[in-house]
């Protein structure tokens, strides 16, 4: 078998607000347009993954939030539908995917081969969280491409930051042994939202484009000190100040993709490319690609440990 690889990763945040804004025939509800430069955003990023053409779509969100454990998607055929409890009025998604078990597993097994708690999810009537639709439905309209989820254990929110964002560099790197292992042609998606001050009330027409705008200056320009540096593929510099963003923008990276993904990549220092930022009830949103098959394949495996 030749070794598998991670061919891009992708920030890819999960506003049901894109889906609905998007109406597609799988969510009930229906809207006359909204947050536009989001969803041409992940247009372009849709042209890049069909041209990577992966075996695997893989996706890490907050919104699967298992207390014990990192948990992984491990069913071969999952249907249902899918509401998110906060937004029911926007989101209300009947969902149909195929599970890479096979990859799944890989994953799990190396990830508790390196001293994490973990478990196949088995239960064939599991409704998938709106985090995973959402980011999949925007990547990969088609469902075509199998997928591997994984849940958010969130021990960043329970142990100290330090110590949680640590296991999820050491998830990243199981992820990506288990990838090489079983030859997979993959893509990771990190399910994260920027700065995640919101306001706390919808505007009586949730797609009225003239009520949204960033919810603090604050937290605006840490979203774009955060994009430069991506942008620039000063990657010492992001994880350096990442604990910072964290705490001052509220950042929803803390629960873990973010730092997955990195670790899973072997943190490169390639440039990231903007596809584009908007806001969503206030929150800070980028969809962002790292092409590590244009830059020549994975940088060395880089194994330094997140500072805490
Ligand atoms: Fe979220």
């Amino acid at each position: 078998m030749t070794k598998g690889r991670i061919v891009a990763g992708f920030l890819a945040p999960h506003p049901p607000h894109l889906v609905y804004g998007e109406n597609p025939p799988q969510n009930e509800p229906r809207s006359q347009c909204g947050w536009e430069q989001l969803r041409w955003a992940y247009e372009r990023a849709r042209k890049t993954l069909d041209e990577l053409k992966p075996d695997v779509l893989l996706v890490h969100s907050p919104h699967w939030t298992t207390q014990l454990g990192h948990h992984f998607l491990g069913v071969p055929h999952l249907k249902g539908k899918s509401v998110d409890p906060i937004f029911p009025n926007l989101f209300r998604y009947e969902f149909e995917l195929d599970v890479d078990v096979e990859l799944a597993e890989a994953c799990c097994a190396e990830a508790r081969n390196a001293g994490l708690v973990t478990r196949m999810m088995r239960n064939p009537g599991f409704r998938v969280d709106y985090g995973t639709i959402t980011t999949l439905h925007m990547m990969r309209p088609q469902w075509d491409i199998p997928v591997v989820g994984i849940s958010a254990n969130n021990s960043p929110y329970y142990l100290n930051l330090g110590e949680g964002l640590g296991e999820m560099d050491t998830l990243g790197k199981a992820t990506r042994r288990a990838i090489e292992k079983t030859g997979r042609r993959a893509v990771l998606l990190a399910s994260n939202t920027l700065c995640h001050w919101h306001f706390h009330q919808e505007p009586l027409i949730p797609e009225d484009m003239s009520q949204e705008h960033p919810q603090t200056f604050d937290g605006y320009k840490w979203d774009m000190r955060m994009i430069e540096l991506m942008r620039r593929g000063e990657t010492q510099e992001l994880f350096r100040v990442l604990p910072q963003f964290i705490q001052e923008a509220f950042a929803e990276v803390k629960s873990g993709a973010f730092t997955w993904m990195y670790a899973a990549m072997g943190y490169p220092n390639i440039p990231a490319e903007l596809h584009g930022y908007g806001n969503v009830i206030g929150t800070g949103n980028a969809v962002m690609e790292w092409n590590l098959e244009r830059y020549g394949g994975n940088l060395p495996f880089n194994e330094r440990p997140i500072a805490a």
